[in-house]
This record gives C-alpha cells, structure tokens and sequence, in this order.
C-alpha cells in the first residue's frame, strides 16, 4: 500500500517544532550590480545529532537554492525564531522573495559573527555552524554540521504545529 503524501505531511504537523532561518553569508556575490548580501531561508528539518563534537542537522529540498549555497559556503547560521518573529518565518518560506527586501517587508536585520556568519537580530539563540557531510535522502538532502558557537537569549519561541504557528502553552501538571 502506498503512503498518501497529504496523510504523511499531516502525521509529521503533529510533531511541534521550533522554527528556524538558515543564514549564509553570500556578500562577496554580486547580482544586477549590487552585493548580494545575507540569503536565508526557513527550516523546521533541525535537530540535535551529537554532544561531542557539537552536530546538528538540517534537511533542505534539493530544488531550493539554500542547497547550493550551503555546498558552496560551507559556514552558515541556524537562527531560532522567537515568537514575534513569524513574519520573518513567512518572508523566508516565500519562494518569491528577494533576499534584499526582508528587512523592509519582514523586519529582518543581521549582525556578523567574527568569522562573518549572518546571524539574525533578536532571533531566541543561534548556533555558527561549519559543514561537515551532506547525505542526499530522497527530495532532500541532510546536512551535517559542527556547532562552533552559539549564543542564547531569554524569550519564548515560534512554535510550528499542524501548519500553523504557535506559542508555547501551559506547564504539564503532573
Ligand atoms: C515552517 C516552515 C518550515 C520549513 N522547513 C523547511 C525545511 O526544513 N527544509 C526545507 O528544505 N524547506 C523548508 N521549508 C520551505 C522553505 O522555507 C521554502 O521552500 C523556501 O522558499 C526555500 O528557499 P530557497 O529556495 O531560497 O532556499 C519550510 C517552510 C516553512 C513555512
């Protein structure tokens, strides 16, 4: 019997996530005349992979153009969003977006870490990341990569659940 893909994606909604922005930095590319600057993009395929070294995966569709950058770049940013930040997670997941509009549409600003890794402004914690191995799995592919350095702040998160955004609700009484 073949799995029904609406049914899938429906299963997967119920597990909550966080949400992120994967940040490349891709300043030293110049398209129509002007410097490309920080390309970003939203992903909820993140997890933790091992304590020692520090490895966390991301998954990226094969078709979208994060893919390329992150073989190319090697070094990125995993931003967690906080929960005022949805409108970044919507200009980001926007497939007709243009990377040089997301501080003006979505409020989006980046600082730079010392190695020159965007990282996005007033995000719940990110982590400077370096890629190790890519393993393409079906339509995308898991990167693998070493945590090199993370910075967390107070707040709450965005949460994803069932195709909407969240907040994070009340304390399980036991
Ligand atoms: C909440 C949410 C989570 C997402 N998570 C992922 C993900 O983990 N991996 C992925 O490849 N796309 C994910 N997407 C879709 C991408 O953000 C979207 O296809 C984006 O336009 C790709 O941009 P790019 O082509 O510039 O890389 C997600 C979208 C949303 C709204």
């Amino acid at each position: 019997m073949s799995l029904n893909p609406a049914e899938f994606r429906k299963a997967m909604g119920c597990f909550a996530t966080g949400v992120t922005i994967l940040t490349v930095d891709l300043d030293d590319e110049v398209h129509g005349g002007v410097h490309a600057g920080v390309h970003g993009m939203t992903a909820n395929a993140f997890a933790s992979v091992s304590l020692d070294p520090p490895l966390v995966l991301v998954c990226v569709d094969r078709q979208a153009s994060t893919h390329a950058h992150l073989h190319a770049k090697k070094r990125f940013g995993i931003n967690v969003l906080s929960e005022d930040q949805r409108a970044i997670s919507e200009y980001y997941a926007r497939a007709d977006r243009r990377d040089t509009d997301a501080e003006s549409v979505a409020g989006a600003r980046f600082d730079r870490t010392r190695h020159g890794t965007p990282v996005l402004r007033g995000s719940l914690a990110y982590l400077e990341c370096q890629l190790r191995s890519a393993e393409d799995a079906g339509d995308h592919t898991i990167f693998i990569a070493e945590v090199e350095d993370v910075v967390v702040r107070e707040g709450n998160p965005l949460v994803f659940y069932r195709g909407q955004y969240r907040k994070v609700g009340e304390d399980v009484v036991k």
